[in-house]
């Protein structure tokens, strides 16, 4: 069962080129991609306005063309630096109207050398990571297997990957602006991280919320310049450009050992952080309440994983992991079918295409569990009790509902006449319509 185009199906659509990633031979790229990944899919644009210009006539016309980016780039330090020549339109873009480029984070590395170098020293700590986001998107499984226009906004936030106006947006390009927690959140939001509720309800987001709109924003983020931290305070300490070097618990996805001897490093540089404002030791007991947070949360995660086991070990899950459509590139699933419960290679798309059950515990593991992970390392004690309430909840529908299966199983039994779905699942027409369609 493969889905792979033969090489030369995309030849002769001159405009057409492949996707990128694991997966990139089974999707096109739409225009908007030569925004989000400029390096890998940015042409010039043969269309455009003709010639070489400097950079007073590159001013000059979009100041009546475009007229917002010539305002936001006179307000810019590029306009204005206070060391340096000015970096006008060519010194980003080039000079030759019909050779633009869009600056990929190497582009402004050649002038920004230390924000580039951590940005890319970041990749060591493996994902999730700022550096390695677009990689992650793409080699998603389900990033071709589902409908495309579901797939191609996840590129739009993993672009962070890619571009560096994703936090000082352009073409301001404000180190203001990125200090403050809106410069995240268009993209830390949402149910699997839920990262502008939990700080925006924590004693930190609140008391940003009374005030910040009075605080000086031009002051870079180290002690004493701000009352209460904000995301990048924490996450990109002292202007660091990297976002991965502390984290234990990252995304939430797995249960981890706060205790090995990396993570009691990271755990002090939390601490560190922290130590700004608090008592080093009440920091650190405030972190060991995140630790309890996670263990009980994944007790009831666990509870949940086991009731699938023992569903799954008396065959009462349909549809069985080989009736179901294997995944593009996993063709060795038709013939090693593996079971899908619990962390799955941090594969969200393993659970798309699962029965009821399973997708409960997906959610409960993924919205339920990473709500409640989010509210305790933020400092949001409601939330962490909400999310608890809603753990416990999932598990005892989780529960009922494996009674039921097996309540059936017994009739179906008792009938001789187990559940056969033959093709039912394989043949849908779902996935093939959307891998038609990428
Ligand atoms: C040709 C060199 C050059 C390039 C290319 C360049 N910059 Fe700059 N950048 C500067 C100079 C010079 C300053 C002003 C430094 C100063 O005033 O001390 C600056 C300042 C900044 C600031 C600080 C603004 C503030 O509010 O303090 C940010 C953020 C920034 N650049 C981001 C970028 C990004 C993102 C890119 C790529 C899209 C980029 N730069 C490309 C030279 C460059
Ligand atoms: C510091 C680097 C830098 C400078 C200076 C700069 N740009 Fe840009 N420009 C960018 C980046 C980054 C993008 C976004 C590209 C992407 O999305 O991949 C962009 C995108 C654009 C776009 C297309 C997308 C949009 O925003 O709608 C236009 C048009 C543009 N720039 C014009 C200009 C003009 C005109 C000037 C001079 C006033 C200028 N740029 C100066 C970095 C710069
Ligand atoms: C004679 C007018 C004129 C001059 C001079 C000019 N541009 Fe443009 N530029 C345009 C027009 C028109 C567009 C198309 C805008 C649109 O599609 O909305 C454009 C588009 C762009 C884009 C967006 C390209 C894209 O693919 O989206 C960038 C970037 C850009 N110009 C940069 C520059 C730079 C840098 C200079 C100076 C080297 C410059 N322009 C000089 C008229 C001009
Ligand atoms: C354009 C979207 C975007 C913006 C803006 C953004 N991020 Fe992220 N961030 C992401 C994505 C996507 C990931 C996950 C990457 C992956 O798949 O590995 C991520 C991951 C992270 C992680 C997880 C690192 C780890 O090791 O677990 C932290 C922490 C983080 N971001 C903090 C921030 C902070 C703080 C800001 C604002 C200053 C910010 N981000 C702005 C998209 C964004
Ligand atoms: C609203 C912005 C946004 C959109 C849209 C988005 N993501 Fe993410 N994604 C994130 C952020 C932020 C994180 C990291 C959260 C954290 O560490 O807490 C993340 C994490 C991930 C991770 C986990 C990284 C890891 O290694 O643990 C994967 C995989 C992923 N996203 C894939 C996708 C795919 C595929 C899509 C489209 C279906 C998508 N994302 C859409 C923002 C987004
Ligand atoms: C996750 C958000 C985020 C991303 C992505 C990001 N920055 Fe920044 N950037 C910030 C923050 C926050 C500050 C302010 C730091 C401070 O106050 O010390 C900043 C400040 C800067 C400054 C000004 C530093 C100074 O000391 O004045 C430069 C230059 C800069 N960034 C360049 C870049 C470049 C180049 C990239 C791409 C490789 C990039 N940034 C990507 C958040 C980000
Ligand atoms: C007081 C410091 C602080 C502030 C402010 C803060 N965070 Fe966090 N954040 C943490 C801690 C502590 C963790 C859990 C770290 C661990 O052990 O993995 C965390 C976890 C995360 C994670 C999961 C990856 C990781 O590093 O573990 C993301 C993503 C994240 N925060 C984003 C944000 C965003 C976005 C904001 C602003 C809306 C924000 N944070 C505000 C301290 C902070
Ligand atoms: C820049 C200073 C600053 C930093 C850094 C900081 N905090 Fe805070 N924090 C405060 C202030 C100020 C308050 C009190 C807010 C209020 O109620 O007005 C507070 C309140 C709290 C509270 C609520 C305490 C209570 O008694 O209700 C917790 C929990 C907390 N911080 C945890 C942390 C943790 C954990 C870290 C590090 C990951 C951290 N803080 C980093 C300034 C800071």
């Amino acid at each position: 069962m493969l889905w792979l185009l033969p090489a030369g199906a995309l030849a002769g659509m001159d405009e057409k080129v492949a996707g990128n990633g694991l997966y990139g031979h089974l999707w096109q790229p739409d225009a908007v991609h030569e925004y989000w990944d400029p390096e890998t899919f940015q042409r010039p644009e043969k269309e455009l306005v003709e010639g070489r210009f400097s950079a007073a006539e590159c001013l000059d016309c979009h100041a009546g063309v475009t007229p917002g980016i010539v305002k936001d780039w006179q307000r810019s330090r590029h306009a204005a630096p206070s060391q340096g020549q000015t970096v006008a339109c060519d010194g980003c873009h080039g000079s030759d109207h019909q050779a633009l480029r869009f600056p990929t984070p190497a582009d402004c590395g050649a002038c920004h050398q230390r924000q580039h170098g951590q940005f890319l020293a970041e990749r060591r700590y493996g994902f999730p990571s700022h550096a390695l986001a677009m990689t992650r998107a793409v080699n998603s499984k389900h990033f071709v297997d589902k409908p495309k226009a579901e797939v191609t906004a996840c590129l739009q936030c993993h672009s962070v990957a890619t571009k560096c106006d994703s936090c000082h947006t352009r073409h301001r390009f404000s180190a203001a602006e990125a200090r403050r927690p809106e410069a995240c959140l268009t993209c830390h939001s949402g149910p699997p991280h839920p990262d502008d509720e939990s700080y925006l309800a924590s004693a930190h987001g609140r008391r940003y919320l009374a005030e910040g709109a009075g605080w000086d924003w031009s002051k870079p983020l180290r002690p004493g310049n701000y009352p209460v931290p904000t995301c990048a305070y924490c996450h990109l300490r002292n202007g660091n450009h990297q976002v991965a070097d502390k984290a234990i618990w990252k995304f939430g996805l797995r249960q981890r050992n706060p205790r090995t001897a990396e993570n009691q490093v990271k755990r002090k540089r939390w601490i560190a952080v922290c130590a700004d404002c608090h008592e080093a030791a009440q920091a650190a007991a405030w972190l060991q309440g995140l630790d309890g947070e996670r263990k009980a949360a994944w007790k009831l995660l666990y509870r949940a994983e086991d009731e699938l086991r023992s569903l799954r070990s008396d065959d009462l899950i349909h549809p069985r992991p080989g009736q179901r459509p294997p995944y593009p590139l996993d063709w060795w699933e038709s013939f090693w079918p593996r079971v899908r419960i619990g962390f799955y290679e941090g594969q969200a798309s393993a659970f798309y295409n699962v029965s009821g059950i399973e997708r409960d515990y997906f959610e409960m593991w993924y919205f339920d569990g990473l709500g409640s992970y989010k509210a305790a390392a933020h400092g949001d004690a409601e939330g962490v009790r909400e999310g608890h309430r809603r753990l416990r909840r999932s598990l005892q529908g989780i529960t009922e509902r494996a009674r039921e299966l097996r309540a059936l199983g017994a009739r179906e039994e008792a009938a001789g006449a187990p559940f056969d779905p033959g093709r039912l699942w394989l043949d849908g027409p779902y996935s093939d319509l959307n891998r038609e369609q990428n």
